[in-house]
C-alpha cells in the first residue's frame, strides 16, 4: 500500500507492522494483533485513552519491549529482533529528558558523540539542527535556563541529529500547557516535514493527532478501531467508540425504518432522521445515528419538514468565547448539545434558559453507526 501525501506524491512504505502482539506477564494483552503500514515520510498518529497500549507498541518498534508475536519491517528489512541501538530509529519518550548539566549543543551533539562522529561533522550537524529548531542563540544555556517550548524543541533536535529513519514520538508536547502546544504543535510537523523524517506519534490528545498526523489510527484495549486521514475519522467513524472518542457527539438509538441505496430513515424516541446516503443494513435494524453538535442549527420556529430536528428546553447555555454550546433537553429525556459559532457579539439565536428551541439539521450531517 501507497498512501499519498498532502501534495500528492505517492509514497513508499517505510514501516510494516504485522500482527504484533504483546502480552505481559502472561496475562496483561497490552497490545492485541496490530498490523499498519506507515508510507515514507508520513506522520503517523496512534490516538487512544490511558492505558490502551500506545506506549508499549512504540517501544516494540523502537527494540525496548519484545513482540509476543507478530514481525515488524523496516524500509523492507526485518528488524523484530535487533537491538534498539541497531535500529536507525530515534524515539523521544514520554517524559523527555534533556541532560541538566549539558547545554544546548552538546544536548545535541550527545549521540553523534557516542557514535564517534569526528568532531567537524558533529559540528556541522549540531549548527544545523539549532538553525532548523530556531534555537542557535540559544546554544550555550542549560536546559532549566529554557521554557518549556524551547526544552522540547532541544529534544526534537537531539532526536532528529543523528537522521533517524524513523522517529517516535511518545507524548511529546504534554509537558505543554495548552497555548504554547498549540503552536508547537504545528512548528514540530513542520521541521518533520522538512528534514523529510517518518514519524510515529503517540498522544491521547484528539486535536494534537488531528493537527499533526495525516493518518490516525485511533486504538482501545489493545487494538485498532480506525485507522485513517484526520477528517475520515471524525467524519465517518466507523463505530460508536470512535465517534465518542473523537470530539463532542450526539447519538440518537434508533430503528431503520426505510433502508434505499441512496438514503435511509430512522425513527428514534425524540425524531424521524433522513439520513441522504446508504448504509449496509436493513430495516428494523438497531442503529446509533450520530450528529456532531457543530451541525445543530436552533429556531424558536417549529420547521416545517417532517425529518431530521426535534423540540426541546434550553437546560443550559455554556458560552466559550468563539463558540456557544447549548443544551437541549428533549421530550425523552435525553439532552443534546448543539453549538454556535459567535459570528457577532450578540449572541446568536437569542434564546435563554428555559426557552422552547427547535433543534434542525441537514441530511449528510449524520453518521448511521451499525456497531
Ligand atoms: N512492563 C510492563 N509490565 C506489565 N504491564 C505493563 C508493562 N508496560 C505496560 N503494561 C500494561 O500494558 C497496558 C498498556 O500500557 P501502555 O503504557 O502501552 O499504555 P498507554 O496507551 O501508553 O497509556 P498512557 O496514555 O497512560 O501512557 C497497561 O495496562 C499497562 O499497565
Ligand atoms: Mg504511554
Amino acid at each position: 500500500m501507497a498512501v499519498v501525501s498532502k501534495a500528492n506524491i505517492v509514497r513508499e512504505d517505510l514501516l510494516r507492522v504485522e500482527g504484533v502482539t504483546k502480552i505481559f506477564d502472561g496475562a496483561v494483552k497490552a497490545v492485541d494483533n496490530v498490523s499498519l503500514t506507515v508510507a515514507s515520510g508520513e506522520i503517523f498518529a496512534l490516538l487512544g485513552g490511558s492505558g490502551c497500549g500506545k506506549s508499549t507498541l512504540l517501544r516494540m518498534l523502537a527494540g525496548f519491549e519484545t513482540p509476543t508475536k507478530g514481525r515488524i519491517f523496516l524500509a523492507g528489512e526485518d528488524i523484530t529482533d535487533l537491538p534498539p541501538y541497531k535500529r536507525p530509529i530515534n524515539m523521544m519518550f514520554q517524559s523527555y529528558a534533556l541532560f541538566p548539566h549539558l547545554n544546548v549543543w552538546d544536548n545535541i551533539a550527545f549521540g553523534l558523540r557516542r557514535d564517534g562522529l569526528p568532531n567537524d561533522q558533529i559540528a556541522e550537524q549540531v549548527e544545523k539542527m539549532l538553525g532548523l529548531v530556531q534555537l542557535a542563540k540559544y546554544a550555550k544555556r542549560k536546559p532549566h535556563q529554557l521554557s518549556g517550548g524551547q526544552q522540547q524543541r532541544v529534544a526534537l533536535a537531539r532526536s532528529l541529529a543523528k537522521r533517524p529513519k524513523l522517529l517516535l514520538l511518545d507524548e511529546p508536547l504534554a509537558a505543554l500547557d495548552k497555548k504554547l502546544r498549540e503552536t508547537t504543535q504545528l512548528e514540530l510537523a513542520n521541521i518533520i516535514e522538512e528534514v523529510g523524517v517518518t514519524c510515529v506519534l503517540v498522544t491521547h490528545d484528539q486535536e494534537e493527532a488531528m493537527t499533526m498526523a495525516s493518518r490516525i489510527a485511533v486504538m482501545s484495549e489493545g487494538h485498532f478501531l480506525q485507522v485513517g486521514a484526520p477528517d475520515e475519522v471524525y467524519e465517518m467513524p466507523n463505530s460508536r467508540q470512535v465517534a465518542d472518542f473523537i470530539g463532542n457527539v450526539n447519538i440518537f438509538d434508533g430503528v431503520i425504518d426505510e433502508d434505499k441505496a441512496d438514503h435511509v430513515t430512522v425513527r428514534s424516541a425524540d425524531c424521524l432522521h433522513y439520513v441522504g446516503h446508504g448504509i449496509s443494513g436493513h430495516s428494523g435494524m438497531n442503529v446509533g445515528v450520530a450528529l456532531r453538535p457543530e451541525k445543530i442549527l436552533l429556531t424558536k420556529d417549529q420547521p416545517a419538514s417532517a425529518y431530521n430536528w426535534c423540540e426541546g428546553e434550553v437546560t443550559e447555555i455554556v458560552y466559550f468565547g468563539a463558540h456557544t454550546t447549548y443544551h437541549l433537553k428533549l421530550a425523552s429525556g435525553k439532552v443534546i448539545k448543539a453549538q454556535a459559532l459567535n459570528n457577532t457579539r450578540d449572541l446568536s439565536y437569542g434564546l435563554t434558559w428555559g426557552d422552547t428551541a427547535y433543534a434542525y439539521w441537514n441530511e449528510r450531517a449524520m453518521v448511521v453507526l451499525t456497531q
